[in-house]
């Protein structure tokens, strides 16, 4: 932990500043819900608008024969970050969406069962749930407690499986605490018992390196707007290349086709390609820094604020900081204190933006940090929960 919170102090102060000179400046609230959505960098702002006011010059030409020519390159270079085929790979508008069209679109019968947790997002739990309602098929659910180890998570998931499971909802990385998932494992579990595997990647695409292939899952959903740094509206599924086929779209195509462009957003409708033309620039700005750096610099932020945090009296941290998947998102409380007035004062008092979570018996505060965010930010931020902490215990 030392050396991480080193790292952070002495890892070139002049380059995280200098990447912070290149996004827009976050106020009037210092932002630490980057989770939720993440400003883009300036350049990725920039060609976005370049691209919707080339749109507003000839609509139709410039969307469907010009902006959308680069769909095929976008694809490529998303392909190279997530380690999958171009094939593979549907743009869409986010998660929910990529998650919707895997939960929609898995054939499934009466009686045939998946395997959900509460921890998954909420949406995703109601989608199947629908499938429930709609069409009998079992939503099982499946316990544990986010602190606890890998094997107990993944024994936890495998002892939820009967005959009838059919697909295995997988969260990469829970958006209550941060904490990250033995999602490999669950993956071969899931394969070696010829289940579905459907994994939410909101989370984790760019945060954090990450491999499709490796990963061995069938549907992998994540939202460009998070942490790659796309324009709020871009999202990305990929589906493993066996299960194209036997997939349905969510919505009708226009061109009905065997390949994964059934699922592409250009295919369902008309949107706006002036969003998707942020893309590649935000492509461009992450891989100048590298996945493994950024994650390096995320899980640095989060340990370099916890340590300063822990001087607080009763404070509660609900993420596992020692380990390798902490990133950048993580949850805390502070005891005999309620968590929604700290926020609100945090917010309408000291001008900084925490996210409050509810779920099960967990009542607390996200914080996520992203790599532009600064150490006097989080000195500030820290400062700043100390003085409202020691009012709302008074
Ligand atoms: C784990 C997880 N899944 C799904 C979503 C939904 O993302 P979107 O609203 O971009 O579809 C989020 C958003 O925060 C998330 O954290």
């Amino acid at each position: 932990m030392m050396s991480d919170r080193r790292l952070a102090h002495d890892d070139d102060d002049k380059y995280w500043e200098s990447v912070r000179a290149r996004y827009p400046a976050q106020q009037p609230l210092l932002n630490l819900n980057n989770a939720a959505v993440s400003p883009p960098p300036l350049e990725v702002e920039q060609r976005t608008v370049e691209a919707l006011r080339f749109i507003s010059a000839n609509p139709d030409v410039n969307m469907w024969s010009k902006l959308d020519a680069d769909l095929p390159a976008i694809k490529q270079q998303l392909a190279a970050v997530a380690d999958c085929d171009p094939d593979e790979i549907a743009l869409n508008r986010n998660t929910t969406e990529g998650l919707c069209t895997a939960i929609f679109g898995l054939p499934l019968s009466r009686g045939d069962e998946v395997v959900v947790c509460e921890w998954d997002y909420p949406s995703m739990r109601a989608a199947w749930r629908q499938r429930e309602q709609r069409e009998g098929i079992r939503v099982v659910p499946v316990d544990f407690d986010p602190m606890d180890s890998d094997e107990a998570i993944v024994a936890a998931y495998a002892r939820a499986l009967t005959p009838r499971t059919k697909a295995m909802q997988i969260t990469h990385m829970l958006h209550w605490t941060g904490r990250l998932l033995p999602a490999q494992r669950l993956c071969a579990l899931a394969r070696e018992h010829g289940i579905a595997s459907v994994v939410d990647g909101a989370q984790t695409f760019a945060q954090m390196p990450l491999s499709f292939r490796e990963l061995g899952c069938d549907y992998f959903a994540t939202s460009l707007h998070k942490w790659l740094g796309a324009p709020v509206g871009n999202g990305m599924l990929i589906v493993a290349r066996e299960r194209i086929g036997s997939t349905w779209p969510l919505l009708g195509p226009f061109d009905p086709s065997p390949g994964v462009d059934k699922f592409d957003h250009w295919n369902l409708g008309t949107y706006n390609s002036a969003l998707q033309a942020g893309i590649a620039p935000a492509i461009a700005f992450h891989r100048e820094m590298g996945a493994a750096r950024i994650h390096a610099r995320l899980r640095a932020l989060t340990r370099h604020w916890v340590g300063m945090a822990r001087r607080i009296p009763g404070f509660r941290l609900h993420t596992p900081i020692d380990g390798d998947g902490l990133g950048a998102l993580s949850l805390f409380s502070i005891d005999g204190t309620d968590a929604r007035r700290i926020e609100r004062e945090l917010r309408e008092t000291h001008r900084i933006h925490t996210k409050y979570r509810e779920v099960r018996q967990l009542r607390g505060l996200r914080v996520s940090p992203h790599v532009y965010t600064t150490l006097p930010d989080l000195q500030r931020f820290v400062d700043a929960l100390e003085e409202v902490a020691a009012g709302a215990r008074a």
